[in-house]
């Protein structure tokens, strides 16, 4: 027995010292060099700026050639100015990985319309944390603005997170609150996908859109719990091949593509091919909705595929308005809109509606919408069939659909 015992205690021994040197191996093997803010002077207070050491964290791992990743370990770091992770990266793959809450100063950013940048840097991956953009001070101030109480005007306020020219990144587990304008914006992108963000802010924050995908292709968005005071997700123009599965919306204006037609200056706005497929609604303003304002302005959206969505309480569950001014004011014009809608499928989109009419396709006079189907359509309105509303829409009905006689 005695004798067992030395040799056993060696091979534990042996097995811990391996394990010790080992683990930091194989862990840097799978996630390349490691560059803590901490190490750069970044403090976990939530009050000294950690801005600097962020962006020289950041150099150091986008000069790396290997692949890198930036860590932010948990605690809160104020990141109090606009600030922009460039690249393009040496290794080609970066990771921004946070365990902690980034702190925006509130309605501090100077006239930057944005806060967290990430741009030129292909084969990135931002995975984890929390970005508090602090926005109340802002919606407190447009809010008075909006009264006319008083006469001074508001900052911009700030985009929290923006994914700017870049292909293949993934973002993972993001979670995004209060920001001062929209949370997560993709623009001029390539093959993104967003797993698992999690937006929050109040009903009545204004222009607080969930994710905004902008002149971009290939950009997939799965897994997104969106609660806030515009859309949930919003596709500006010149977007193709988006796929947006499982996104739970409420409180916030729905899924929306659009609005379209109302900067003047971009060329043609297209957009085609978007699929969006299992969402739940619940109590907002807007389901599935495609918006244009009227107007000169000349532009495509084709081949859209709604599927699988369930409506809770919500104002206007399925929507096409191409009449679209909010607030009626500042609206280009009272032309028709310009801007053709053809092709968009609704398929198994069932719920309840808060107002009468659940369905309502509101097309314009000089391009009216062609090649709409509904398919297995089942809308209550106080648990009876809810109405609809069509103008200017030629199209089909497929299965079931309630409420009908529209198309
Ligand atoms: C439409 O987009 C999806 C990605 O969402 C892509 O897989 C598919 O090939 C695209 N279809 C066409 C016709 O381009």
């Amino acid at each position: 027995m005695a004798t067992n015992k030395p040799p056993a205690l060696l091979s534990l021994l042996v097995h811990l010292h391996a394990a010790l040197l080992f683990l930091p191996d194989n862990h840097q093997a799978a996630a390349g060099a490691m560059y803590n803010v901490v190490r750069y002077g970044a403090r976990a207070d939530g009050s000294a700026d950690a801005t600097g050491p962020f962006l020289r964290a950041w150099a150091d791992a986008c000069r790396s050639p290997r692949p890198a990743t930036v860590l932010v370990p948990p605690g809160r770091f104020l990141v109090a100015h606009a600030t922009t992770f460039s690249g393009p990266c040496r290794s080609g793959r970066v990771t921004f990985a946070s365990a902690g809450t980034l702190v925006a100063r509130p309605a501090s950013l100077e006239s930057s319309e944005r806060w967290i940048t990430f741009e030129n840097v292909d084969g990135l991956r931002v995975t984890g944390g929390t970005l508090d953009g602090r926005g109340r001070a802002l919606w407190n101030c447009k809010k008075k603005r909006g009264s006319r109480s008083s006469g001074h005007s508001c900052p911009a306020g700030a985009t929290s997170l923006t994914i700017s020219n870049s292909r293949g990144v993934e973002v993972d587990g993001v979670r995004s609150v209060d920001s001062e304008m929209f949370h997560v914006v993709v623009i001029q992108c390539e093959r993104v996908t967003l797993r698992g963000v999690t937006v929050q802010a109040p009903a009545d924050s204004p222009n607080t859109d969930g994710i905004h995908v902008h002149m971009s292709s290939h950009v997939a968005v799965f897994d997104a719990r969106v609660s806030t005071g515009d859309d949930c997700v919003s596709i500006g123009p010149g977007n193709s091949n988006l796929w947006i599965e499982r996104v739970a919306c409420g409180p916030g204006h729905g899924i929306s593509i659009g609005s379209l037609g109302k900067q003047q200056g971009m060329a043609m706005e297209v957009v085609q091919n978007v699929t969006v497929k299992t969402a739940w609604f619940t109590g907002t303003t807007n389901g599935l909705r495609i918006k244009t304002w009227g107007g000169p302005k000349r532009g495509v959206v084709r081949d859209v595929t709604f599927m699988d969505a369930t409506m809770a309480g919500v104002e206007n569950p399925i929507i096409i308005d191409q009449n679209y001014c909010p607030n009626d004011a500042g609206c280009p014009s009272s032309r028709s809109s310009s801007i053709k809608i053809t092709d968009v499928r609704y398929v198994g989109i069932r719920g309840s509606s808060a107002t009468p009419v659940a369905v309502n396709l509101d097309c314009s006079r000089s391009s009216p919408c062609s090649g709409i189907s509904l398919q297995d359509v089942a809308l209550t309105y106080r648990n009876r069939v809810a109405k609809s509303y069509c103008r200017n829409v030629q199209g089909t009905q497929l299965g079931l659909v309630l409420p009908q006689g529209c198309l």
